[in-house]
């Protein structure tokens, strides 16, 4: 009755860390604050609104998979402008299609991209070690092997893509790559995303790269996998691209993104999406938008998020190996035991964290690279963040 391959899904992180939790009380007399969940919590801009209003009569039609001119034009304008993109370099009818929140978009394609079998063995689908659980999903669903890259300090918090034999990258189907990751908040350079694309083409994979934290940075932009692909040839073969507007405009609720990049994948993949796929409705099509061709929030929110990042640098100092995250809004702090050190901020301060192991998965030599850390989400106001992280430091 049951597809067989549902026993091989790890349990979902925030199920993991209720099940932790939930026997244990927070003290009495401490609010407890939750910095478990990456939900942005600024007010979402107001253009929602109005459009949602304006747009309203178009609830009752029915949406199109690939969206709406207008949206598509407005994804390819921003990612022209993001990335120093030529004009003629983004065709919003080949290269783009609207996803429901990109956590779906993510794990949809592999669907498309999984063969049964691939260099002589089961195909491999390839992650970093730890990531964001939708790609360990996705790969179970697909029947393919999972390989982990780990993406620890000592390689950048990136993966290191010369770890892996060629026999392993001609059994590759998928490569995912997140950058800025989530939870690490490394950033590929632009040397490692051109390596990642040139061996996905060698090898015939396809490099899907989750760049929704691109306008949550520090210093520099990050560099995004369609650049190096201009870079290299123009040509955007073999390779796609994720964007959301969750974190970039703090509108998660409206499940917004798209998928940009190889023409060929993209036509497929639009095909598998009108057979399979949600489509996203008009309304929310016309706010999309309008927030894609405003990059005002995107700076606030970038700003407002730095903000934060000094602040816990000043109240956590060199503590849990601290270091500013180069992208995103995560802090990952090494605690010896993020599971106990969990536990203890629960019951201890009314804190929520993240163990980093449930974002992370032993590998073959017995080892979670997140077993040591917890995730700590900066997503509330400075006074939430200020008061929490003095419980955190408080207790650990
Ligand atoms: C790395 C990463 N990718 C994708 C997503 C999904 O974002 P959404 O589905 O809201 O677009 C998240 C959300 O937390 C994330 O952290």
């Amino acid at each position: 009755m049951l597809n067989p391959r549902y026993a091989d899904l790890p349990v979902y992180p925030f199920d993991r860390l209720r099940q932790l939790l939930a026997p244990h009380d927070p003290p009495d007399g401490l609010e407890p604050i939750s910095l478990a969940v990456g939900d942005p919590t600024f007010p979402p801009p107001e253009a929602i609104r109005q459009t949602m209003t304006e747009k309203a009569e178009l609830w009752g039609r029915y949406p199109a998979t690939d969206g709406t001119a207008d949206f598509r034009d407005a994804a390819a304008g921003w990612l022209r402008r993001r990335y120093n993109l030529a004009d003629e370099a983004v065709d919003p009818e080949r290269h783009v299609l609207p996803v429901v929140g990109t956590r779906e978009g993510l794990s949809l394609v592999a669907n498309l991209v999984v063969p049964p079998e691939k260099g002589g063995g089961r195909p491999l689908v390839v992650m970093p070690n730890p990531c964001f659980h939708a790609y360990m999903g996705a790969a179970v669903f697909a029947g393919a092997k999972q390989r982990l890259l780990p993406a620890t300090r000592e390689t950048g918090f990136m993966p290191d893509l010369g770890q892996m034999s060629d026999a392993d990258w001609d059994r590759c189907a998928l490569f995912y790559l997140c950058s800025p990751g989530n939870p690490q908040g490394g950033i590929a350079s632009m040397a490692l995303l051109t390596d990642a694309v040139l061996r996905a083409r060698r090898h015939d994979a396809a490099l899907v790269v989750d760049e929704c934290y691109a306008e949550i940075y520090g210093r520099r932009p990050p560099a995004g996998a369609l650049e190096a692909c201009a870079a290299l040839d123009g040509d955007f073969r073999n390779v796609l691209v994720f964007h959301s507007l969750s974190k970039r405009s703090s509108a998660p609720g409206m499940r917004s993104g798209f998928v940009a990049g190889d023409p060929d994948l993209i036509a497929r993949y639009r095909m598998l999406r009108n057979f399979i796929g949600a489509q996203m409705p008009h309304p929310a099509l016309y706010a999309s938008a309008r927030l894609w061709r405003d990059d005002s929030d995107a700076f606030h929110h970038r700003t407002a998020y730095q903000k934060l990042i000094n602040l816990a640098e000043e109240i956590i100092g060199e503590r849990y190996g601290f270091y500013r995250p180069a992208g995103g809004f995560f802090l990952w702090l090494d605690v010896g035991d993020g599971e106990k050190a969990a536990l203890a901020l629960w019951e201890k301060a009314g804190i929520r964290v993240l163990p980093g192991a449930y974002l992370g998965q032993t590998d073959t030599h017995g080892n979670n690279p997140g077993d040591r850390f917890i995730r700590v989400a900066l997503v509330h106001d400075k006074e939430t963040i200020e008061a929490a992280l003095r419980r955190v430091v408080k207790v650990l």
